[in-house]
């Protein structure tokens, strides 16, 4: 076989377990002969050539490593990128695949690895028709990652289980205080428009309370919650608050659009408005927690490096048997492969009739509706 380059970027929001992912790339390939090279950035290193080759050196040790050794972007759409400022102050919007085209041939690159959730699917689903558009092939292979949990066509992405045990890891430490000080107390989680985490580290945290984007709330009835259990010598309240979530009637809360960003809207500020809003109808003494990044760094859960393992392993098998245009997901509790454009800027949400909703229900957990 002559020896065939492949790249490998990293793109989007930063989650555990993308390193285990290059590692789990890069070592088959390596092994059979194939040249890796990094790809630093996401997208943005394509557009402005930053790369470097990637050996076994560079990808031993890594597999525990939180972040990801190549960097990430999510704002680096090469068809629509900000070059720059136009007069009036707002972003210079180009098309760069020009450059991108450029960067691959100068490095060889005869396939890209795309290890991101579904807005980085869908910038190399357009990254490809402009290659196309100038006689050039894109050979991609993907891999879906995000805490989020919500890439449609798998049943579970690789950096969700490690979110949600520092989520349910909070929850517990907040409620401590909250008991001490007979207080109710909101954690906001991400998860952008998807009560994943929410859900999981709700349940798991044992909250009182869980309010995901899916099922829109009842201020009435969260307020009514906390003051029942006061009324019941339960002194304190926990409640999960997805950052995507949004009383009936209402719309959900953003913290900060950015122009430059595939997906400009940053959720953020809903779990300061429920606290002071169950404060306001219960009386109850009420604070907010932020959780934010922080469920995004740190080491992987063990679940997740062997997911992410197990996702790379069989991106590197795609790539050797030439099945261009796939991603890896995880189907009926087996990783399998879809085509990358049924996964690009879809959102796999919570059902209404998921078993865990069941679950926390029978449990007592209120989502915050009569
Ligand atoms: O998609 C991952 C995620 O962490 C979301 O949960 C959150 O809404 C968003 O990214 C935050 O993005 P940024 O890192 O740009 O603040």
């Amino acid at each position: 076989m002559p020896t065939t380059t492949i790249g490998v970027l990293t793109a989007g929001g930063d989650c555990p377990g993308l390193n285990a992912v290059i590692r789990a790339v890069a070592k088959p390939l390596l092994h059979e002969g194939f040249r890796v090279v990094g790809i630093e950035d996401g997208f943005r290193g394509l557009i402005e050539d930053r790369t470097r080759p990637l050996g076994v050196d560079e990808v031993s040790g890594i597999l525990a490593q939180g972040g990801t050794i190549l960097g990430s972007c999510n704002k680096s759409n090469p068809r629509r990128f900000a070059t720059g400022l136009n007069p009036d102050g707002s972003p210079r919007i180009e098309d760069v695949t020009g450059r991108c085209v450029a960067t691959a041939e100068r490095h060889g690159i005869d396939a890209l690895i795309v290890i991101g959730g579904d807005g980085s699917m869908s910038c190399a689903c357009e990254l490809r028709e402009g290659f196309a558009a100038r006689g050039r092939e894109l050979r991609l292979v993907g891999v879906p990652k995000t805490i989020d949990n919500d890439l449609w066509g798998t049943e579970v992405t690789f950096g969700f289980q490690t979110a949600v045990a520092t989520a349910a890891g909070a929850l517990d430490r907040v409620r401590t205080t909250a008991e001490s000080h007979h207080r109710a107390m909101v954690v906001e989680v991400m998860g952008r428009n998807a009560g994943w985490i929410a859900l999981h580290a709700g349940l798991a945290g044992g909250a009182e309370v869980i309010l995901i984007p899916e099922i829109p709330f009842d201020l009435d009835v969260v307020a009514r919650v906390v003051k029942e259990r006061a009324g019941r010598g339960r002194r304190y309240s926990m409640i999960g608050v997805s950052e995507g979530a949004r009383p009936i009637g209402g719309a959900k809360i953003v913290a900060k659009v950015d122009p430059t960003s595939p997906d400009p809207i940053r959720l953020g500020g809903v779990g300061k408005f429920v606290a002071d809003e169950i404060e306001r109808r219960s009386g109850v003494e009420s604070r907010y927690v932020v959780l934010g990044h922080l469920q995004r760094g740190g080491t992987p859960e063990a679940f997740d490096r062997v997911l992410a393992t197990a996702f790379g392993h069989h991106a590197a098998g795609l790539v050797a048997s030439g099945r261009w245009g796939r991603v890896a997901v995880m189907s009926g509790g087996r990783v399998t492969d879809i085509p990358i454009e049924d996964t690009a800027s879809r959102q796999r949400l919570v059902p209404i009739d998921d078993p865990t909703i069941a679950a926390a229900r029978a449990v007592y957990t209120s989502f915050g509706v009569a």
